[in-house]
């Protein structure tokens, strides 16, 4: 059904960030649906409201239709929560003082618990450790419903699969795990979302659906700490580890492609698998070692890069202190503006830390920053790559013109692998 329909059910989406907003954007599309964007952040629903999107996936000509059909609400008013069918909560699952911070879900729960109707549906996308569906949000509501979960409506967890910037694997495209507390709330989420997305795929319960994302992201962290690993003893070993990473990768079954990089950023990837070792070692009094291991690893790539850019200015006698330094990418992956952990930062920090002079190209990033404000914001360009003593690739950004940057610069740590080969280009 097109935007024409006539939507009767109202969904509220709380949290309109990287996964929200696309969500509710989606399900304004689907005709089906009268959609209630909830966030606290009223400088983002200003902007929704004026039909701006922060978020590649969404292009503003998506939200500017949704809005001009009346389908979607972008608000900031928890009244505005009144009176929904379905709720889904995605907001944010940071770490504060490296411990899960679940303060955000609790507090949407709190809000949605005295508007809960019998018959209504809500769903936890945020990711998280096994138990929160059923061991805090469903408590929270309960409580200040006094409805049961089950068998006064419909609770459980579907969790949030996006790729930002993917554009083969969208929310629709990508198939969708759904859970419930019982057979009928399970049924009441499928509904939901095989509105919106081509397939759902059921799983016996919130507890298994939560687990499999953290296996997902779990898996995604430990394969690429492998590589990078793997990278740093190639490249001692005198071994091209990403020629070996590409042999490898002809083995048509039992081998999934991972390459290095300075490290693993984004909101998932430094956060979740911390959320399953803090279960792990709150429920069973256990360390996750595997976690542990690729955190040492992924962490210490950052120190990797600008280890390797000593040696690599040193061989011309040249200090890091003083020479001055092209970053190209910030975000922590190609085509976003993301840089949320994103270890090209932290690169950045430890070179301004030694007196480098650091110049950072990515024309994906618009937001401000909080970096270090020596870093100095500047375009790619032939003059920008000849005045450089050296040029780290950090994100290799689809935009960035790499053969300038290999016919200009003095020499490059290709930290991605994106340049012709030549003598004045390491790979990381
Ligand atoms: N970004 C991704 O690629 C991705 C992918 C899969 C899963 N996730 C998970 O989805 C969840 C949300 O992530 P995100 O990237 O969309 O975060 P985000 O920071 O982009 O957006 C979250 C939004 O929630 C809002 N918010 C915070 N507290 C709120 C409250 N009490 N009521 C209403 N709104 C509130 C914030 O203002 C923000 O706009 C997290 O658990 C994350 O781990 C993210």
């Amino acid at each position: 059904m097109g935007l024409g329909g006539c939507p009767t059910e109202t969904v509220v989406i709380a949290g309109q960030g990287y996964v929200g907003l696309p969500l509710a954007v989606l399900a304004a599309e689907s005709g089906h649906f009268q959609v209630v964007g909830y966030d606290v952040a009223v400088s983002r629903i200003k902007q929704l409201s004026a039909a701006e999107s922060y978020v590649e996936d969404v292009s503003s000509a998506r939200l500017a239709a949704v809005l001009a059909a009346g389908a979607y609400r972008p608000t900031a008013d928890e009244r505005d929560l009144d009176g929904f069918d379905v709720a889904v909560i995605s907001v944010p699952t940071p770490l504060r003082e490296g411990q899960p911070d679940l303060s955000h879900i609790e507090a949407v729960a709190r809000a949605l618990a005295p508007r809960l109707r019998r018959g209504c549906t809500v769903v936890l996308e945020s990711t998280t450790y096994p138990g929160t569906t059923e061991e805090l949000v469903g408590p929270l509501l309960e409580e200040g419903s006094g409805l049961r979960a089950g068998p006064d409506f419909s609770l459980g967890y579907s969790p949030e699969r996006i790729d930002p910037g993917n554009r083969v694997w969208g929310l629709a495209e990508t198939p969708k795990l759904v859970s419930g507390v019982d057979e009928a709330s399970l049924e009441a989420v499928r509904a939901f979302y095989d509105r919106m997305v081509n397939t759902t795929v059921p799983v016996p319960s919130p507890k298994v659906a939560e687990l499999a994302k953290l296996v997902e992201n779990t898996f995604r962290h430990i394969n690429i700490a492998l590589v990078n690993e793997i990278a740093m003893f190639a490249h001692e070993l005198g071994i091209d580890a990403w020629s070996a990473i590409d042999a490898a990768s002809t083995k048509p079954f039992g081998f999934l492609r991972f390459t290095p990089g300075p490290g693993v950023g984004g909101h998932c990837l430094p956060v979740d698998p911390v959320y399953l070792s803090w279960r792990v070692s709150r429920a069973l009094g256990r360390r996750f070692r595997f976690v542990d291991l690729a955190n040492d690893v992924n962490e210490h790539m950052p120190d990797y890069v600008v280890q390797r850019l000593m040696e690599a200015l040193n061989r011309r006698r040249r200090s890091v202190n003083g020479s001055r330094v092209l970053l190209l990418g910030l975000a922590y992956k190609p085509n976003t503006g993301d840089a949320r952990e994103s270890p090209a930062l932290r690169v950045a920090e430890l070179l301004l830390e030694l007196g480098a002079d650091v110049h950072a190209a990515d024309p994906h990033l618009v937001e401000p920053m909080p970096v270090d404000p020596r870093l100095v914001r500047v375009e790619l360009t032939a003059q920008e790559l000849a005045a450089a003593d050296a040029v780290v690739v950090l994100t290799d950004h689809d935009g960035f013109d790499y053969d300038l940057v290999a016919e200009r610069s003095a020499y490059v740590l290709d930290c991605r692998r994106r340049l012709a080969r030549r003598d004045s280009v390491e790979l990381l």
